[in-house]
């Protein structure tokens, strides 16, 4: 089969496509042909080494995982003799990020519980763009944000992979969405359902009037002081990504805002639960949340996707098609 390889840590230049053996199975996976797969900044995280502690969980000196590739959606090919939830020739979508990565290939070898059945509504193309960047929103807003109806919520950088779910699952929730984006995806956030658009580019978040339960950074970043003065009295901020400073921020200067105040500031870190695709899969197919695709790349252009991702412009999700 063809996959892309990543023998050291560097740059999308130093991954290469190649020609390697089908992946074995042990009892508890599935072998899945691979249609689809899209980016997200763990591909980053894996290819650079950076930041430097990630290598404790991908290796010291180089990645252990020699096929990136998180989010997967294709059929089973074949199962291993423990797996009960997946028969040959099912749709399936899911997270390897978690389990050995792998999907940058025509065929990965997944654990059962990384996959769900893909939902009935989408493409390939569109099932992949969801299992990260969607359980990632779905995670922030539902158990570290605890959204529930009438909430006021601020997204910061709504736009990319993660905020264009993240305005979706705040509406499912039933929240009163506020989208903090640029002038060019005004539009679409409101076409998501955010109930009100701020333009970061016409207008100062230090000079917006309004407050919040709760402020979830999720791309760009803001002096906590603005989000401080923003939150309601017992608000919350959840940093989510963005820029690093941002994280870095929230780890000193809120805990430290935490302890004195009622004002709570925390980060936060996806993990990859079939519960959770599940979860997403029911909402897609009934028409309440959908994937945003900016762009579509082959298998072997996975480095040029990982130049266009990087750059951090991306309008929804960057797609791998792997199988045409
Ligand atoms: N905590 C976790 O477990 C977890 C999991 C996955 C991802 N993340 C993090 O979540 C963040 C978002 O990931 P993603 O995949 O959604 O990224 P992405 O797709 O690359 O986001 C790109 C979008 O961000 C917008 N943006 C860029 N700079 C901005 C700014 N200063 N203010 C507002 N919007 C800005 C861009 O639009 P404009 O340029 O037009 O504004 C673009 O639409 C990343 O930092 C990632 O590391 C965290």
């Amino acid at each position: 089969m063809k996959a892309i390889i990543s023998e050291r840590y560097g740059q999308a230049d130093s991954l290469t496509l190649r020609e390697v053996v089908i992946p074995s199975l042990d009892r508890n996976q599935v072998l899945v042909k691979v249609h689809a797969s899209s980016i997200n900044f763990g591909n980053l995280v894996l290819l650079t080494g950076k930041p430097l502690p990630a290598r404790l969980a991908f290796g010291l000196l180089k990645p252990k995982y020699s096929i990136p590739g998180g989010d997967v959606a294709g059929i089973v090919e074949a199962v291993g003799e423990n797996v009960t939830g997946f028969q040959i020739g099912d749709e399936v979508f899911g997270d390897l990020s978690t389990s050995g990565w792998g999907a940058f290939a025509q065929y990965t070898a997944a654990n059962e519980t990384s996959l769900a059945l893909k939902p009935s509504n989408l493409t390939f193309a569109e099932a992949a763009a969801v299992p990260m960047a969607g359980a990632t929103a779905l995670q922030a807003i539902r158990d570290s944000g605890k959204l529930a109806a009438g909430m006021k919520v601020l997204l910061h950088g709504a736009s990319g992979g993660v905020g264009t779910f993240a305005i979706q699952i705040a509406k499912v929730y039933g929240a009163e969405v506020t989208a903090v984006v640029s002038t060019r995806n005004t539009e679409m956030a409101r076409a998501l359902g955010a109930d009100h658009v701020l333009d970061y580019q016409k207008e100062n978040l230090e000079n917006h009037e309004q407050t919040y339960d709760v402020i979830f950074g999720v791309n760009g970043a803001q002096p906590l002081s603005v989000y401080n003065r923003l939150l309601k009295e017992n608000g919350q901020f959840i940093h989510v990504g963005g820029e690093s400073s941002q994280m870095y921020q929230t780890l000193l200067k809120g805990s430290w805002l935490s302890m004195v105040g009622k004002k709570k500031y925390s980060t936060f870190l996806h993990r990859t639960k079939q519960e959770d695709l599940l979860f997403l899969k029911e909402q897609i197919e009934a028409g309440k949340i959908r994937p945003i695709i900016d762009r579509e790349y082959s298998l072997q252009e996975v480095p040029k996707a990982i130049q266009y991702f990087e750059k951090g412009r991306s309008q929804g999700k960057v797609i791998i098609s792997v199988f045409n």
